[in-house]
């Protein structure tokens, strides 16, 4: 299990570098909406200066051909650890065929169901990014596709990673902490569910009164 920060925010990045706790960094274009072509660029070779782990950086052309083109030139960005989101469907599986050929592990992204993950593990993508909040604020169980979604690619024997994305919330972090070998992309905002509890804030101003010799 892998945990990775999902953003663009190089001041979230840095205060992040030191805790040691995340494997990467994911992207992807609506974080990079309303900068040019080569502000993109250079934002996503900002980050990748600034890390040390893996980078998933999204391809955002239509075809297959073109996502190729498009991803030859992001692994430019991370040369080494680069994993190309490539959006799930009929020009994404053909992408993802192609860039194995290149040797670029593939993340197919925006997943919401199970057969759609089972997909992305027979096309041999590195990884499998399922959209769980969208999934239940569509009416569906993101969680459940999760879970039933790492179990189809065990049970199978395919190497795909299931990736947990859109997690809106700490409760559904807990959940979906306790499904066996998946990983999980996390935004900036989930971060005080890792770190903070209110138990833990009393107990460190009980240690810090304890060790100044005052009592509370
Ligand atoms: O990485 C994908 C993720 O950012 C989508 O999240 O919150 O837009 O559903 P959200």
């Amino acid at each position: 299990m892998a945990l990775f920060l999902d953003t663009i925010d190089l001041g979230e990045i840095e205060r992040t570098a030191e805790l040691g706790i995340f494997a990467g960094v994911t992207t992807n274009p609506k974080l990079l909406a309303g900068m040019s072509t080569s502000g993109r660029l250079d934002r996503l070779g900002e980050i990748a200066r600034r890390t040390a782990g893996s980078l998933y950086l999204q391809v955002t052309q239509r075809t297959a051909a073109d996502m190729e083109r498009q991803a030859l030139t992001l692994r430019e960005v991370a040369p080494g650890r680069a994993v190309i989101k490539v959006p799930m469907g009929a020009a994404g599986l053909e992408a993802t065929a192609r860039l194995r050929e290149h040797g670029l592990p593939v993340c197919l992204t925006a997943l919401f169901s199970v057969p759609q993950v089972f997909a992305a593990g027979c096309a041999r993508a590195h990884a499998a990014a399922v959209y769980v909040g969208r999934i239940t604020r569509a009416g569906g169980d993101g969680v459940a596709v999760v879970r039933e979604g790492a179990a189809a690619l065990d049970a199978a024997g395919l190497g795909t990673r299931l990736l947990a994305a859109s997690i809106p919330d700490a409760e559904t972090l807990a959940r979906l902490l306790a499904v066996p070998g998946i990983d999980l992309t996390l935004s900036p905002a989930l971060l005080p569910a890792l770190l903070d509890h209110p138990g833990t804030t009393e107990a460190i101003a009980e240690f810090e009164a304890a060790s100044s010799g005052r009592r509370r």
